[in-house]
């Protein structure tokens, strides 16, 4: 799926705005993802990885972007190899992939360590992702000492070495018009997988079958691929009944029984950007008294967590919104004793909501389901504040959270999660309950881009009966 001759120029813009930012003297080198193996000699399914293809829009494994400062971009890949290719697929090749991506030079992966050292001859700093592939430090390493025993020649050897993570985190934060496009698409693939895997449980239970966690998962692999995309963003979560409350269980065996909830968290990836939705149903398509309670204020918490996100307001904002509706309801709901945690007021201050709702509001959403993007505003990082925390008291530092923009996107994904305790009522045991969209951040709100599945608890039981 390397992209089409229509979006080069959106690569090579990119690659101008970061060589911008490089310095004139600067270089960076932007290696794709390795190969993995799964076991003996099958690899894990080649995924790229996310900087060199928001750079490049190239998908095969084995390739390296190096950008000048000037913006002269080569790009060193697999070269043509007739046996191989028979075997292993299709290879753009170096010769073709100047006129395919748009890049000034290229070269066969193979030239790597003899062309290195020349091109970061001369320069003043190295420029490349910091911790994120392993043993490139070491690669580098090897290419300067090439280039300082040359030293003596008149060479100059690059004194500064910087995390190209840096800059390319701030570009993938905003989304431009064309990333915006796709995910709208992959939102939309992966809402059509959550209704047909509610579809499917209800029927299968009205059918008197056996419904398994594992056959909704099906139902979310076949729409993801009908839909055009390449995999799932990240592991399936079906949970049936009490597994909900295990925020990372995975798709597996457990039955799926009529009168529990099950929770569907999964996104499909469409040409190299995230979905993640989540949805929480009755299995065979009717809310009983207490489920329909929580969801409610899992929905309402949600709803204010949407309000609070615009550009202008603050990273936090959608949490602190849902936190205050969740924690209100918990008082509502009987899940939290007044007489023993207080106001609101206070449970949000000793974080006594906690206790059934343990994970923050959101993330950011792009290339990568948890998307990189600094959660602090960059203007304020030096704004450091103290805060003892209430449960574990340890000293938190503090700086503010990043100012929302247009173009940013960001999940929303408030929920509740039971489980049996001490005062907790019986009604409520094992209930895990999650809603989450997809929003794009817009000048007067946000566009939640995933709602083609219904989330309304009668819609979901409207969509369950048909
Ligand atoms: N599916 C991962 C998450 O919701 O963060
Ligand atoms: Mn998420
Ligand atoms: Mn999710």
């Amino acid at each position: 799926m390397t992209s089409s001759s229509s979006d080069l120029p959106i690569y090579a813009e990119r690659r101008a705005r970061l060589a911008s930012q490089l310095g004139k003297d600067g270089i960076a080198i932007v290696p794709t993802a390795p190969e993995r193996q799964r076991n003996r000699d099958s690899d894990f399914l080649f995924r790229h990885d996310s900087y060199f293809y928001y750079l490049t829009g190239f998908t095969e494994p084995n390739a390296w972007l190096v950008l000048a400062g000037d913006g002269r971009s080569t790009l060193f890949c697999a070269p043509k190899d007739l046996e191989r290719e028979i075997w292993d697929g299709y290879r753009l090749g170096p010769e073709a992939a100047p006129a395919a991506l748009g890049v000034h030079e290229a070269f066969s992966v193979a030239e790597l360590d003899a062309k290195l050292p020349k091109l970061l001859e001369n320069r003043s700093t190295v420029w490349y992702p910091f911790a994120t592939h392993k043993g490139l430090e070491t690669r580098v390493d090897g290419w300067l000492q090439a280039v300082r025993a040359r030293v003596r020649y008149g060479a100059l050897c690059p004194e500064e070495q910087h995390d190209l993570c840096g800059p390319l985190d701030e570009m993938r934060l905003v989304k431009d018009a064309h990333e915006q496009d796709i995910m709208r698409r992959a939102a939309q693939i992966s809402a059509r997988a959550h209704v047909r895997a509610m579809q499917l449980s209800a029927r299968m239970l009205r059918e008197g079958k056996e419904v398994r966690e594992y056959h909704l998962d099906a139902e979310l692999l076949h729409e993801f691929r009908l839909g055009g995309s390449q995999y799932p963003a990240y592991g399936s979560i079906v949970a049936a009944g009490a597994n909900a409350c295990v925020l990372h269980y995975r798709a597996d065996a457990a039955p799926v029984r009529s009168g529990e909830l099950v929770l569907i968290d999964a996104g499909c990836e469409l040409d190299g950007y995230a979905s993640d939705i989540t949805r929480t149903f009755p299995a065979n398509g009717s809310f009983t008294g207490p489920q329909r309670a929580l969801y409610d204020l899992v929905l309402a918490s949600q709803d204010a967590s949407a309000a609070a996100t615009k550009a202008g307001n603050r990273f936090n904002d959608p949490h602190d919104a849902a936190v205050r509706v969740l924690s209100q309801g918990m008082l509502d709901l009987g899940l939290l004793d007044a007489n023993k945690v207080g106001s609101v007021d206070d449970v949000i201050e000793q974080r006594a909501y906690f206790q059934f709702y343990m994970h923050r509001t959101g993330h950011w959403l792009g290339m990568d389901v948890h998307d990189c993007g600094s959660y602090v505003e960059p203007t304020q990082v030096g704004e450091v504040s103290e805060r003892k925390d209430p449960l574990s008291n340890e000293i938190i530092k503090n700086r503010p959270s990043r100012i929302l923009q247009p173009g940013m996107v960001l999940t929303l994904e408030p929920g509740i999660y039971v489980r049996p305790g001490d005062g907790v009522p019986e009604r409520f045991h094992d209930i895990g309950i999650r809603i989450e969209d997809d929003a794009i951040v817009t000048d007067t709100g946000c566009e939640l881009i995933s709602r083609g599945v219904p989330v309304k608890a009668d819609e979901i039981e409207a969509l369950m009966r048909d």
